[in-house]
């Protein structure tokens, strides 16, 4: 099989590692022959360097060429496999997108809320000129984008560039059974889900189960009504708990853990610290270790050099390169335009489905109709990170209030305006001019 180049669009983010470790276990299925590294920073991407080059050197790789670089074109041209993984404004900004809804009594967010779209708006630019650079230079290339917001992102994207070679993917609903499967006694590996929605915003319907040859969601919902939920990382078991919490009040279906933020930011505003969100925990751990790890191999220490999470995170986007790769047409949630997989919902909807994966890209599944619930909530979501896109391509400070006050996160215009002025102010350098 010919040996891939990959290069990484974010080199020096904190799951690097992850993704490359799954790249090396993945030899057989995704042969590479060299790994690049593109990042605007190049400090961060000496650091991930070092990382990489001395795990490639401990496992026996040391054929694997490692390039870095600030240059798109020696980034791009003549690679196979773009994995993006941008934050524009890095963690500082996520910690205002936490932090100012929060302020205000609204839910601060990453991806979800105001924070979200504030992030969105920050997004949007920097990866339409990541894209453009990929096809001035490597137009065969697949991008497998991780960078979120996932669906703002895609919408952009999907307008700018249509018939792209780009495939947006998040890790939570396999995080979700990863998890479920390892706290209730379960093989993930047999696992057929069926789910839909928006990224971090859906529900599964079904789970079958190939050993046991049955649709397993009836006892998984009774299973989460009562018994808890413990993750490796405690830092998201209350995430998952909320996913029981949700279950309790609508059984019927599993929901993402992200529609807490949606369905109970009561909840969430009470419980969070508005001076020290998730923005710090991850300053403060994932990518302190990461400063860590580079600067034992600076000092040529030998012991307890590595320490970074590896799981499903990196595994799930080289399984999909492996698909795309290998024709395997496997199965994954992905983030693709509806055209008509939920019937009952609009067709240019930016949805979140299964769909197999082979060498002609993505052919996502056609579901049944949803009932009108979800499909509320969905509408008035799609029609807010519309808007949100709107305002960037139109400079307009109208739409981007209207996305606001609509956003589902939001109780009323007042308050939509009042964060949208301060987000303007503090994302001066990100933001386009809104008139
Ligand atoms: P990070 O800040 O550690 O790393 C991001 C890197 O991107 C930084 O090194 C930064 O310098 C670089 N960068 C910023 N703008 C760039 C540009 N225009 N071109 C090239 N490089 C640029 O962030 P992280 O916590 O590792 O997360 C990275 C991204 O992955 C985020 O967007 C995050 O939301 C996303 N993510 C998505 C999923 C998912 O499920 N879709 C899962 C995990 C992380
Ligand atoms: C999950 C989500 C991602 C999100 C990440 C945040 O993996 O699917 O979209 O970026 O969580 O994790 P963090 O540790 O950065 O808060
Ligand atoms: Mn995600």
């Amino acid at each position: 099989m010919q040996k891939q180049i990959i290069t990484i669009a974010g080199g020096g983010s904190t799951y690097t590692p992850g993704i490359i470790q799954a790249v090396l276990n993945g030899q057989e299925r995704l042969p590479v022959s060299e790994i690049r590294l593109y990042d605007i920073e190049a400090s961060r991407n000496e650091n991930m360097f070092l990382i990489l080059q001395y795990m490639l050197e401990q496992q026996g790789f040391s054929s694997i060429k490692l390039v870095q670089t600030t240059n798109p074109e020696e980034a791009f041209t003549g690679t196979n496999f773009i994995f993006s993984q941008i934050r524009v404004g890095g963690l500082k900004m996520r910690e205002k997108d936490e932090k100012i809804p929060l302020k205000h009594g609204l839910v601060g967010q990453e991806t979800c809320g105001l924070g979200g779209f504030s992030y969105g708006l920050r997004s949007i630019g920097p990866l339409l000129e990541l894209v453009g650079f990929i096809q001035k230079y490597a137009p065969e290339a697949w991008i497998l984008n991780y960078t979120n917001p996932e669906t703002i992102i895609s919408e952009a994207v999907r307008r700018q560039f249509p018939g792209i070679r780009m495939i947006n993917v998040c890790d939570m609903t396999i995080g979700i059974e990863d998890t479920l499967a390892k706290n209730y006694g379960y093989d993930r590996d047999n696992w057929v889900a069926t789910y839909y929605g928006l990224n971090h915003f859906g529900w599964y319907t079904k789970i079958y189960d190939k050993s046991l040859k049955r649709d397993i969601m009836p006892e998984l919902l009774e299973k989460l009504k009562v018994q808890e939920i413990k993750e490796e990382d405690p830092s998201w078991n209350r995430a998952f708990n909320m996913i029981r919490f949700m279950v309790q009040n609508f059984p019927d279906n599993l929901p993402n853990n992200y529609l807490e933020y949606y369905l109970y930011p009561d909840m969430y505003v009470d419980y969070a610290d508005p001076n020290y969100t998730r923005a710090n925990t991850v300053m403060d751990g994932r990518e302190q270790k990461t400063q860590e790890m580079a600067g034992k191999i600076r000092n040529k220490e030998k012991e307890d050099v590595l320490d970074f999470y590896f799981g499903v995170h990196g595994l799930y986007i080289v399984d999909i390169a492996t698909s795309l790769l290998n024709d395997e047409k496997s199965r994954f949630m992905l983030i693709v335009e509806n055209k008509g997989s939920i019937p009952n919902l609009r067709s240019d909807a930016v949805v979140e489905v299964p769909a197999y994966v082979g060498a002609t890209g993505v052919e996502a599944i056609a579901l049944p109709e949803i009932g009108d619930f979800h499909k509320g909530l969905m509408e008035a979501q799609v029609a807010a990170e519309k808007l949100l896109v709107d305002a960037y391509f139109e400079n307009s400070y109208q739409k981007a209030l209207q996305a606001f006050t609509l956003n589902q996160s939001v109780p009323n215009a007042t308050v939509a305006k009042k964060v949208l002025d301060e987000m303007i102010s503090e994302n001066k350098a990100f933001w386009p001019v809104l008139k």
